[in-house]
């Protein structure tokens, strides 16, 4: 069997068995579909190991000062807590919850990098009496409460300013922080991430390491990153004077990935060569040294493994407009298409032999119009309880999902060598019910 359109979407090990079923990681979809049910999120292992090697080998190879910390809020379990801390990598969350999930998962707290707008101070307590690394600041507000929490402790702790460097990233307005008009960090041009610099170094409780610049997220340019570097390496060669040491510097994350076939972001290696190069040029121009280089990468690592299977319900065509074909998930489990406009890709993973046959539409089965999963897709001719599997669902799908038509949230399964296990059991009725109190 050829290979099939937009293969370079779907994890490594994406095949076609002989009987024409999509296979992941040695497993026929059509297999596990049936003993796991659907909706069912499928990880590639093989991809997941491959994703966390080719951000270390890019980026050290390179810059051999490289920590790569994988932004937990595109896709959090324990499962692959586990697998992250055996590849070497450390974690960026954003809540206490994902704190706890780094925890329970085994992570070394000296590997978690806390982000966020407005961290409570119960997180931040939790944060440092746990040894987190470092805590990324955002905000006058934090500052002051971080300060007077590490005293109550009785700790010092590191920690790293959000700088806004205004560089537009040219991705969707709802996943763009670094221009002047975002809710995110301190911005440079305003003389506010000056005014932080000196509020943090007169902080007895916290020790500034650097600067972080996350200015976006699936962003498909490299030269968006260069500049956000050069802007605010500079920024940090003038604040020399205020007593700025520049120990690290993170340019965040948002490595784009494939969703669809006529999608092609940078490569890792082209990511990681306009990063280390026009880092080690300022740190070089402007007399930095060495500092660690930080990344963040949460889509590129477990986007491309993770793919999303359907079964497929009921089909309205309606004469000269269109065909809905309607499955058993959509909104609840992936709210991104409908929030965000996301495309995918579709195929019938049980007729991967077959060819198209109709132009139809996903549809979910969540009571909003605007629940549709992929409009427009060239699909084999499909019958209630065939397979539809969307690639390229790994990342903000499940941590973004919802109970709303109290649907329970899918199982997941890690597949591997032709053996797959359950990473995350599909909710109950009963674990829908469980919080309430009555
Ligand atoms: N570092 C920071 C400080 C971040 O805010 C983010 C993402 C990342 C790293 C990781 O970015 P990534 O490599 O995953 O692009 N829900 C949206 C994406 C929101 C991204 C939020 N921040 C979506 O579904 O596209």
């Amino acid at each position: 069997m050829p290979d099939f359109p937009a293969k370079h979407v779907f994890p490594q090990t994406a095949a076609v068995t002989p009987s024409g079923h999509l296979a992941l990681g040695g497993c026929d979809v059509a297999d596990l579909a049936a003993e796991y049910g659907t909706p069912l999120y499928i990880f590639d292992e093989q991809t997941l190991r491959e994703r966390c090697q080719a951000f270390l080998r890019e980026f050290q190879g390179r810059y051999p000062n490289t920590s790569v910390i994988y932004a937990s809020k595109a896709f959090t379990n324990l499962a692959l807590t586990r697998l992250l801390v055996e590849e070497g990598l450390g974690m960026d969350v954003s809540s206490g919850g994902e704190m706890a999930a780094a925890k329970a998962g085994g992570m070394l707290p000296v590997k978690v990098y806390f982000h966020g707008n407005n961290k409570s101070r119960k997180e931040l307590g939790e944060g440092v009496a746990w040894g987190v690394g470092r805590f990324v600041i955002d905000n006058f507000h934090e500052l002051g409460l971080l300060n007077q929490v590490a005293q109550e402790v009785g700790r010092t702790q590191d920690i790293m300013l959000r700088v806004s460097p205004n560089v537009d990233p040219h991705t969707h307005a709802y996943i763009s922080t670094g221009t002047l008009d975002s809710k995110f960090g301190f911005p440079i041009g305003t003389g506010q991430a000056r005014e932080a610099i000196r509020q943090a170094l007169s902080c007895s409780y916290l020790r500034l390491v650097g600067l972080h610049c996350h200015i976006g997220s699936q962003v498909f340019e490299t030269q968006p990153y260069q500049a956000a570097i050069r802007a605010t390496l500079e920024f940090a060669a003038k604040m020399r004077e205020e007593g700025l040491e520049l120990r690290e510097f993170s340019p965040g994350g948002g490595f784009g990935i494939p969703y669809t076939r006529n999608e092609h972001p940078p490569s890792t290696a082209q990511y990681a060569d306009a990063i280390t190069s026009s880092f080690n040029q300022g740190c070089q121009e402007l007399g930095f040294g060495a500092p660690m280089l930080v990344i963040e990468p949460g889509r590129s690592i477990v986007g491309p493994a993770g793919v999303a299977v359907y079964t497929v319900g009921a089909r309205k065509a309606i004469p000269g407009i269109r065909t809905y074909v309607s499955v058993d998930g959509g909104m609840g489990d992936n709210i991104r298409p409908a929030l965000y406009q996301a495309s995918y890709e579709a195929v019938v993973a049980n007729r991967m032999d077959q060819p198209s046959a109709e132009r139809v539409t996903i549809a979910g089965k969540f009571c909003e119009s605007g629940d549709i999963l992929v409009r427009d897709v060239d699909l084999p001719a499909t019958e209630p309880g065939d397979l539809v599997a969307l690639p390229a669902t790994g990342a903000y799908c499940v941590p973004m999902s919802s109970n709303y038509n109290m649907a329970p949230r899918p199982a997941i399964v890690m597949v591997q060598n032709g053996v797959a296990r359950l990473i995350r059991r599909r909710e109950t009725y009963h674990d829908l019910m469980a919080e309430d109190v009555a």
